[in-house]
């Protein structure tokens, strides 16, 4: 039985963590997979013994100061080979593909709750302090839905206006606080009107939900 390596997280917030590894003579981590890009910084010379997927082993010189990268996905045990000396780095992990994830996810779930006219769902997505700028209306902006009641009763009429709605070809991407979703829109009005148009919305987030919901529609003449 090795000893444990020591970990102190000095960083841990939505965008960065940074941990410090403390390794006694012989010290390992355990095997773990790393879930984020990140930097090592060893703090001291010294040199890495790698346990690697499939019984591989490889080994690392450390250099103070000396700073190398390595992407998401890697697998391994990283033990101190030294018999005598300790060895220690910085780990900088960046971290704010979580939130990206769980913003993505937000994007997916509302998309999902219009092709299921799931108003319930729908509000779900979105802040408690959210806005609904319509593709359409007569302000600069669209009609503005303000507040979650406005914003809720928007969302119904499109599905009072439209017998059927179909949202696919979905695309979502998230740049810090603003996400964009692109979807082709095919919907009949009760009417019997036919709409087929390419779309997106523009959304602003609070945490992982919807703060803003900024629609626009191809006009088809
Ligand atoms: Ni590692």
């Amino acid at each position: 039985m090795r000893a444990q390596a020591q970990p102190h997280v000095h960083i841990d917030d939505d965008r960065f963590r940074v941990t410090e590894w403390r390794f006694a003579p012989g010290a390992e981590t355990g095997w773990h997979r790393h879930g984020h890009d990140y930097v090592i910084v060893p703090l001291t010379d010294g040199t890495l013994a790698l346990d690697l997927p499939a019984g591989q082993q490889a080994q690392a010189q450390l250099t103070q100061g000396v700073p190398y990268s390595r992407r998401e996905g890697v697998e391994h045990n990283v033990i101190n080979a030294s018999a005598t000396a300790p060895l220690a780095f910085l780990e900088v992990e960046v971290v704010d593909d979580e939130i990206a994830h769980r913003r993505r996810a937000t994007m997916e779930r509302l998309m999902a709750a219009f092709n299921a006219r799931d108003v319930d769902g729908l509000m779900a997505c979105m802040a408690e302090d959210c806005a609904f700028h319509a593709a359409g209306g007569k302000e600069v902006e669209g009609t503005i839905h303000q507040g979650r009641a406005a914003v809720r009763a928007a969302y119904a009429a499109i599905f009072e206006t439209f017998a059927e709605a179909a949202w696919t070809e979905g695309s979502h991407a998230v740049a810090g606080e603003t996400g964009l979703s692109s979807w082709r829109f095919v919907g009949k009005t009760r009417e019997g009107q036919i709409v087929d148009v390419r779309g997106c919305d523009i959304f602003h987030f609070d945490g992982d939900l919807i703060a803003l919901k900024d629609s626009y529609r191809k006009a088809r003449i």
